[in-house]
């Protein structure tokens, strides 16, 4: 009996020790964790670590996007959410024209028209009325939203002001806000005022800044005003430019502003010419395009922005691209799509 009680006092003594052991380890306390139905599964094999693997140091790679590498973790992953890896560039669809001219030609119903292309859209740029009441909240791909408007097409365009709240874009879960920058319009300072408020918000929650160069009407779109109004966005914060292509000396535009550009699409034109264009900006630097009306004003839209993001993701030539989109169009007459 004597010995039973000795041998039971060692074994007590031994369980403690390895318990104590298994601590200092790191390792779990299987008694203990499991009396009280604390252990998860795993742990009765846990090993000591010991695959260092000291002989490798971490990759430190720099991030894909040009002048975006000293940006904190959010707003790279936010970028990422817009522009591909893969190829640095993305196909974003602007749908956002309602914000001040209504229900434009091609966004009547955008449950309609838009929502089959948005599977090919790297990013969907709009306001937060269609995101909220259209647009599916299962779309995975970036939401860039309109935060800066006021003025109808019935008013003075460049009074602008911030149209929405750092906190609303991210409860949207955006991948970056936009606002129209109105270099050389009447109201130029205002305009860049709403941008650099907006930047050091997006800098403090981590949402990058789309800054859109709006060329008034009278104004000269050539690669001097371009060059000025990129520029501009970009040294006061914009972490992307939205820009007009200009067929004489893109490449400067590109060039000298240190983030990435896309392109803007502008007035409708033959599909062949939007191709071109698309092919151009991008041979030229662009880091992809922001097209609206060349894509939904498309006789057929599906089918074109097929054929754009052949261009933009693989550089296919602009004939080739159009031959694609035909077939494309064909194709999906037949189907009834
Ligand atoms: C204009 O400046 C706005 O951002 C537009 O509503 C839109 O993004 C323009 O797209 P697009 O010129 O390609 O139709």
């Amino acid at each position: 009996m004597q010995n039973f009680y000795l041998w039971f006092a060692v074994i007590g003594s031994l369980s403690e020790y390895l318990n104590r052991r298994a601590a200092l380890h790191g390792i779990a306390d299987t008694t203990a964790t499991k009396k009280g139905n604390l252990t998860m599964a795993d742990l009765d094999g846990t090993n000591e670590a010991k695959n260092f693997h000291l002989s490798i140091q971490p990759e430190n790679k720099p991030f894909f996007l040009k002048g975006s590498n000293a940006l904190g973790w959010g707003i790279q992953n936010r970028l990422a959410r817009i522009f591909s890896p893969a190829s640095a560039r993305t196909v974003m669809l602007a749908i956002d024209h309602g914000y001040f001219q209504g229900p434009t030609t091609g966004l009547e119903r955008i449950d309609i028209n838009i929502l089959p292309l948005l599977p090919y859209a790297d990013a969907l740029m709009l306001t937060r009325g269609i995101l909220r009441t259209t647009i599916p909240s299962s779309f995975g791909n970036g939401i860039v939203l309109r935060a800066s408007g006021g003025p109808s097409v019935l008013k003075e365009l460049s009074n602008e002001q911030i149209a929405m709240d750092m906190e609303d874009a991210i409860r949207l879960n955006t991948a970056a806000v936009a606002v129209q920058v109105y270099i050389g319009g009447e109201y130029e300072t205002q305009t860049v005022h709403n941008m650099t408020r907006l930047v050091d918000s997006g800098n403090r929650y981590g949402v990058p800044v789309l800054g859109v160069t709006a060329v008034g009407r009278d104004m000269v779109r050539d690669a001097r005003y371009i060059r000025l109004a990129c520029r501009i966005c970009a040294e006061l914060g914009a972490h992307i430019v939205k820009t007009y292509y200009i067929p004489e000396g893109f490449e400067t535009v590109t060039a000298s502003c240190p983030v990435p550009i896309v392109m803007a699409g502008g007035k409708k034109l033959p599909e062949l010419d939007a191709l071109v264009m698309a092919y151009k900006a991008v041979e030229e630097g662009a880091a992809g395009v922001d097209m609206g009306r060349n894509i939904f004003q498309s006789e057929a839209p599906v089918a074109m922005i097929q054929a754009v993001r052949h261009v933009v993701h693989e550089r296919m030539k602009p004939e080739h691209a159009y031959e694609l989109y035909q077939t494309l169009k064909n194709e999906n007459r037949q189907r009834g799509a």
